[in-house]
């Protein structure tokens, strides 16, 4: 549960390449914007979601795979991060939007730490420093293989955006592992969803939670 006191609502999607979050987030959007007309539905991502945190998104996800050592790729991370949570995250959620993110925190607690940077602990005072307490009301991990994941994303016309992709197997064995590890942690803000099953049942799963939230919050 988020600590600041909000009118909106902060769902964020997680989880490896090629997990469908992004195919989920534009449908969940339609369904909100029918459902609740008067209310802002935002869709946006990390890194990234505002013009600055989307010119370090650039540096952190283009280019050969050991082009930042793992400090400067965790601070800029945050650096993003920062830009997004006080630009567009807190105003936005204060002005009562429902903002559906394309991962958040929780993305770096599993990615930075695997390579030694940081660790967990100091990657959580590292965000309480940048961004506060802050944190999705809601939180969905789509937990797919690697394997199946890393072979989705290699489908993509675009290749450009392919660092993380580039860490090879092993990498992204350890960041499903991180996940799993953080959403059983926190097990009553995060589901965790089988995104091996067809988008459509996932949709269906990712609206009845919606729903339930939207409703225990009085926003329908
Ligand atoms: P995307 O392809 O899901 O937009 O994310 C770009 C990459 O950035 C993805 O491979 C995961 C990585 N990433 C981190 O390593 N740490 C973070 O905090 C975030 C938000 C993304």
């Amino acid at each position: 549960m988020s600590k600041m006191p909000t009118k909106g609502l902060f769902i964020s999607l997680e989880g490896g390449e090629g997990s469908g979050k992004s195919t989920q987030i534009k449908r969940l959007k339609s369904w909100l914007e029918a459902l609740l007309p008067n209310r802002e539905i935002i869709t946006t991502r990390e890194p990234g979601g505002t013009p600055s945190a989307e010119d370090i998104r650039a540096l952190l996800v283009t280019g050969e795979v050991d082009s930042l050592t793992a400090k400067t790729e965790a601070l800029l991370m945050l650096a993003s991060r920062g830009e997004h949570v006080e630009r567009l995250i807190v105003p936005k959620l204060a002005d009562g939007a429902i903002i559906l993110c394309d991962r958040f925190a929780d993305s770096s607690y599993v990615y930075q730490s695997i390579t030694g940077g940081y660790t967990e602990t100091e990657l959580r005072q590292l965000h309480h420093l940048t961004i506060g307490d802050i944190a999705p009301d809601k939180s969905f991990l789509m937990d797919l293989s690697p394997e199946e994941g890393l072979a989705r994303a290699g489908e993509r016309e675009s290749q450009l955006e392919a660092r993380f992709e580039l860490k090879g197997l092993a990498y992204h064995q350890k960041v499903r592992e991180g996940y799993l590890r953080i959403a059983h942690q926190e097990d009553e803000r995060f589901d965790i969803i089988d995104a091996s099953q067809s988008e459509d049942t996932i949709f269906e799963t990712l609206k009845a939670v919606i729903s339930d939230l939207l409703g225990k919050r009085g926003i329908c």
